[in-house]
């Protein structure tokens, strides 16, 4: 039984202020939600504010990124400690955007995965191919070497900790979701990629969560594929009604 997590990243969306006045609206809407865990993603400046409105809650907090050393000369980066110390539990990790705008490749992902996972956060690390691999037809081959070069480095033990998010780039921010059978096709191919190096316990562990223009009036309908083990949300997750709906698909 794969407990499903709905998840949501804000990227770079909101003040601590707001931060605190999206809890105070999600938090009684989501009290009785014991069907999935929940995690929300804010910018490192709201960690703290996050952890504080969510306190005592069913709703975990996450970071957006990690660095892979503990500390050192690394200007701009928040390191595993850090992360843990404001109280949060989660990272993403190879969000597509920091592989396209910040250089992010499978060799820093598995390094941040790592790392993560020293430190006791739980990975979500991100998957998926873009719009010329799908309509070339390369979108098992691009998820096969995302997989290889990345997360295929973890051992056993650290592989059964991690949360793979697949996330169509042509799906993310374009209203464009993929149907169910896509996304339920992509996640039995990387599931069977995880078969492949970690074995069959882990490939029927692993949760495979969705992203990309999920909203409340597809959120059901995801779900409903046994292959979807839960969402990454962006748009949608910044106003708490409607990510409250998705959470409660
Ligand atoms: P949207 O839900 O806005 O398409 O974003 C998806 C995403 O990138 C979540 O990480």
């Amino acid at each position: 039984m794969r407990i499903p997590i709905m998840s949501g990243n804000w990227k770079m969306y909101k003040t601590p202020a707001e931060t605190t006045a999206f809890f105070a609206k999600f938090r009684p809407l989501v009290e009785k939600s014991s069907h999935c865990e929940i995690v929300i993603c804010p910018p490192f400046t709201n960690l703290d504010a996050a952890v504080a409105a969510v306190k005592g809650s069913n709703i975990r907090v996450g970071a957006q990124n990690i660095g892979w050393a503990k500390e050192g000369a690394f200007t701009g980066e928040i390191s595993g400690p850090m992360i843990l110390a404001v109280g949060a539990s989660h990272a993403i990790i190879g969000h597509s955007e920091r592989r396209q705008y910040f250089n992010e490749t499978d060799e820093t992902v598995l390094k941040r995965t790592q790392a993560a996972l020293e430190f006791g956060l739980t990975p979500i690390v991100c998957v998926g191919e873009l719009l010329a691999d799908r309509e070339s037809g390369h979108t098992e081959a691009v998820l096969a070497a995302q997989f290889q070069k990345g997360i295929a480095g973890l051992t056993e033990q650290q592989f059964a900790k991690i949360v793979i998010a697949y996330e169509p780039v042509w799906a993310i921010g374009t209203g464009k979701t993929a149907t169910p059978e896509i996304a339920a096709d992509t996640h039995r191919a990387i599931r069977a990629q995880v078969r492949g190096k970690f074995g069959k316990d882990a490939a029927d562990s692993v949760r495979i969560l969705y992203g990309g223009s999920v909203k409340p009036d597809n959120a059901r309908i995801l779900m409903a594929q046994p292959e979807i083990d839960g969402v990454l949300v962006g748009g949608a997750a910044l106003d708490p009604v409607s990510f409250a709906s998705i959470v409660n698909f």
